[in-house]
């Protein structure tokens, strides 16, 4: 058949709704970047009458499968948001269950990360970070740092707002441009996402139809899709019908179709 490539081996069943799937992406138009709001966690929990820690549990396997299906579907980035500034506001200790199962996650990956020739890199407020994650995740972004077939952005502790507040700030206290000589390209040199091309395709599980506080600037054109299932079933197959679903789509950038002229 030819089309399964070694790297969809034991990653797609042959016959599967998957495989279908998989035939009909066209792999010259994969979206570069893909952001995810990965979201219902708790909601999962609820559902089978296990405390939230154990959606947020589950819900780092599903983290495992998306990084997974990215890297050999050919995806250059993909943003996790993992932790808002708002989340703060949730009881001590479900954050503190929430900063733990994170350093968990990165005292595991890293070699996984490793193999795979994955760059983490961490957007979002460092400072207010818990130190002992903060050190696992210097730790490990530095492990990994030449690594260039993908690099995962973890959104932590990170707000759309204060990203653009904080771009502000550092263009005040250190640049030296004068304000005609501020631009969009410029000023997203000073956003967490210096460098990195904006998402074209922002992912949310659980249904719900906001973006909360994240990336604000960055998705500006970003097509959206959302599914209502809850972010620890959230598997390949979902992603598959993302990236169909994405190609489906005319983006016009605020143009009009060619078709049209
Ligand atoms: C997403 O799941 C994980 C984080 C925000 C950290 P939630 O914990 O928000 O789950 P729901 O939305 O309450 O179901
Ligand atoms: C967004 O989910 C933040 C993350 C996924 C980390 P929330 O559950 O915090 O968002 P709201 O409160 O439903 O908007
Ligand atoms: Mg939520």
């Amino acid at each position: 058949m030819g089309f399964m490539e070694d790297r969809f081996k034991d990653f797609i069943l042959p016959g599967s709704e998957e495989e279908k799937l998989l035939h009909q992406i066209d792999f010259s138009r994969l979206p570069v970047h893909i952001a995810i709001i990965m979201d219902g966690n708790g909601r999962w929990a609820e559902k089978r009458n296990l405390p939230r820690i154990e959606g947020h549990k589950a819900g780092s396997k599903a983290v495992r499968e998306a990084v997974e299906a990215c890297a050999r579907l050919g995806i250059k980035y993909l943003t996790l948001y993992a932790f808002s500034k708002e989340n703060w506001r949730r009881p001590a200790s479900e954050v503190a269950m929430l900063w733990e199962l994170l350093y968990d996650y990165l005292r595991k990956e890293d070699k996984e990360l490793i193999k795979n020739k994955i760059r983490l890199k961490v957007i979002g407020d460092r400072e207010g970070v818990p130190p002992k994650v903060r050190g696992e995740l210097e730790r490990v972004e530095e492990l990994t740092r030449d690594f260039d077939s993908m690099v995962v952005l973890l959104a932590l502790n990170y707000g759309g707002r204060t990203e653009i507040v904080e771009a502000v700030k550092k263009i005040i206290k250190e640049s030296k441009l004068k304000p005609e000589e501020i631009d969009e390209a410029v000023f997203s040199r000073y956003l967490y996402t210096a460098g990195i091309p904006d998402p074209d395709l922002l992912i949310r599980t659980s249904g719900e139809m906001r973006v909360s506080n994240f990336l604000l600037w960055q998705i500006a054109y970003a097509e959206i899709w959302i599914t209502p299932d809850f972010w620890p079933d959230f598997t390949r197959r979902h992603l598959l019908q993302a990236l169909v679903d994405y190609q489906k789509r005319q983006r016009r950038f605020g143009a009009i179709p060619q078709s049209s002229l």
